[in-house]
């Protein structure tokens, strides 16, 4: 197998992995990077996030209205070390992106413009336009190219994580045009990966989120972190998943049922305030709004359509000018998914599966527990999200920790031994084992396709916005069945080039591990917080689980859920409250 001798390796060419490569770069220009992608970089996840990205700029906001949405956002299950050190450097990374060319809008005097989001209680969500995302990543695309020891192996799909003496040495990536596996000999490896929205089945995450480096750092022996904790984003258009961004209503769009009355005044989000309404109704959080549409359904207030029930958006009062200006992807996902135009009509949204708040467990300084290696954006847990993140927190976590990370790599990487090479050659030569057995076994009866259809109606069905007992320790059973089915998998396409059979089977792998994480630690929880809600234990429990879980792999019975207690610093958990009372 050939070796690929590098000093960093990234795995994800996103956000994340792009923010950490250009910060190694900065940082120590000798330094060489292998930044490793299963796609072209500006194919990643990061080029779909719309709404914004927020930062106090603002003189009547402040770090410290910032720290408190998002730890009462994330129902004190956050790290408040880690959410300090987050809103204190989210501004300068914004500003940051600026001087790269990132082209925020604008108000009319040419300052940043910013707009309001869920469960920010001041306006502070930068913007560009409802492109956020694909400008981000188009900026550091750029900026990424001018350093030339960041050395790109775009279309590489990465398989395991070399582990030798308790320290990460590297990981192995399948080129995916050729076939052929390469082995990254590297100091330090960073998992910029991100989530795995496709473990269910209405999603608004791209086909490519499926817990690659979830699955790879769980089976090198690292926890995967408060996987309990699944967003479902209130607003994505029915059949598709395609994500409306909550900067509709930011812009001023409000919900409404199918009688047209806007429901969520019944689910303590406060008065129908006139816009800008910073005291929550539609710009409540996530979780509370997407429980608000649970409970509507069971009353029978949505509207059925062939693609399952839905409430309306109505954004028509926005006028064309403002949606064009602000919102003009929107309307057209609108108009060319849905067949509505949001300057004239209402249009169908209902919860989708959006972001993961759990994932590989960090500290601040993005390093996981196995030396060497490191994690940031979503695939990572640095535990700012807690048990529901407020939109447009994400954008900045993946510059804010993306940077981390590949600054304190470069502070690692300069201490750290040379991996020893016949310890790579025998680990990478049972990655290669892994892969050939796919192709020469006979004996293979399960379908990928079959497989991952169960798995995504198991989740959906025992993990979903509402859980108890029953429904989740059926995902339980249903995803250790489905791992040791998978062991019989069978690839059916055994060519070589492009063989996509290969690495969605490689996907699914990933994919199960990391469901039965998320269906044991769902069902373990008995207390409800955030976006993980129990029917059976309705109320939130601090007594026993102001606590992140911890999911160990166990080989193949289901991984062990431990505790560790969460980083309280300076704010007691309280009742979240939304709707006016509370600044
Ligand atoms: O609604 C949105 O634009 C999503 C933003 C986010 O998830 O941060």
């Amino acid at each position: 197998m050939e070796v690929i001798k590098t000093d960093v390796a990234i795995v994800g060419a996103g956000g994340a992995g792009l923010r950490a490569a250009i910060a190694v770069a900065e940082a120590d220009p000798s330094i060489e990077i292998a930044l490793i992608s299963k796609v072209y970089p500006m194919r990643s996840h990061t080029c779909a996030a719309e709404g914004g990205a927020a930062g106090v700029i603002e003189s009547d906001d402040s770090l410290e209205y910032h720290f408190n949405d998002t730890v009462q956002g994330g129902d004190w299950l956050t790290d408040q070390d880690a959410v300090e050190l987050f809103v204190n450097t989210i501004p300068k990374e914004l500003t940051q992106m600026e001087h790269w060319g990132c082209p925020w809008s604008r108000k009319e005097n040419g300052d940043v413009a910013v707009r309001p989001f869920g469960g920010m209680k001041i306006m502070r969500t930068w913007f560009a336009a409802d492109k956020t995302g694909f400008h981000m990543l188009h900026t550091l695309f750029q900026t990424s190219l001018q350093f030339p020891s960041i050395k790109r192996y775009d279309e590489f799909f990465s398989t395991d994580l070399m582990v030798d003496n308790g320290r990460c040495t590297g990981v192995t990536a399948i080129e995916m045009r050729s076939g052929q596996m390469r082995l990254f000999q590297a100091k330090a490896v960073i998992l910029c990966t991100g989530g795995a929205g496709r473990i269910y089945p209405f999603t608004t995450n791209g086909a490519i989120k499926t817990g690659d480096g979830w699955g790879m750092a769980y089976r090198a022996g690292v926890p995967l972190k408060d996987m309990e904790f699944v967003q479902y984003h209130p607003t994505g258009l029915p059949g598709s998943g395609i994500l409306l961004t909550e900067g509709c209503r930011g812009e001023g769009g409000i919900l409404v049922n199918k009688d047209g009355y806007r429901y969520l005044q019944d689910y303590g989000m406060g008065p129908p305030d006139p816009w800008p309404r910073l005291k929550a109704m539609e710009l409540g959080p996530r979780d509370r709004l997407s429980q608000a549409f649970w409970h509507e359904q069971k009353k029978g207030n949505t509207i059925p359509t062939q693609w399952g029930d839905v409430v309306h958006l109505d954004m028509r009062h926005l006028g064309e000018a403002k949606i064009d200006e602000r919102l003009p992807l929107v309307r057209d996902l609108a108009s060319s998914y849905v067949g509505t135009d949001p300057v004239t009509s209402l249009v169908p949204v209902r919860p989708v599966v959006h972001y993961m708040m759990g994932g590989i467990h960090t500290d601040i300084d993005a390093a996981t527990p196995l030396p060497g290696l490191y994690a940031a954006g979503e695939c990572a847990c640095v535990s700012i999200n807690g048990a529901n993140r407020l939109g447009s927190n994400s954008l900045g976590e993946l510059l804010v920790f993306g940077a981390r990370a590949g600054r304190h790599a470069v502070e690692y990487v300069r201490s750290a031994p040379e991996p020893n090479a016949a310890a790579l050659e025998k680990q990478g030569a049972e990655a290669q084992k892994r892969i050939t057995d796919l192709f020469t076994r006979t004996d293979g009866t399960e379908r990928v396709a079959v497989l991952r259809r169960e798995m995504n109606d198991a989740m959906e069905e025992g993990c979903g916005i509402y859980r108890d007992a029953n429904t989740t320790k059926m995902s339980c059973d249903k995803t250790t069945e489905l791992r040791q089915r998978f062991k019989r998998i069978n690839l059916e396409d055994k060519s070589n080039v492009y063989n996509t059979d290969l690495f969605q089977c490689l996907e699914l792998g990933n994919m199960l591990d990391c469901a039965e994480t998320i269906a044991q630690s769902a069902f373990q929880r008995q207390e409800s917080r955030g976006s993980h809600q129990r029917l059976d234990f309705e109320a939130r429990d601090d007594s026993k689980y102001l606590k992140h879980s911890m999911a160990a792999y166990n080989g193949d019975d289901p991984p062990k859920i431990d505790y560790l207690d969460v980083v309280i610093t300076k704010s007691q958990p309280a009742e979240r409250v939304y709707g006016g009372e509370q600044k």
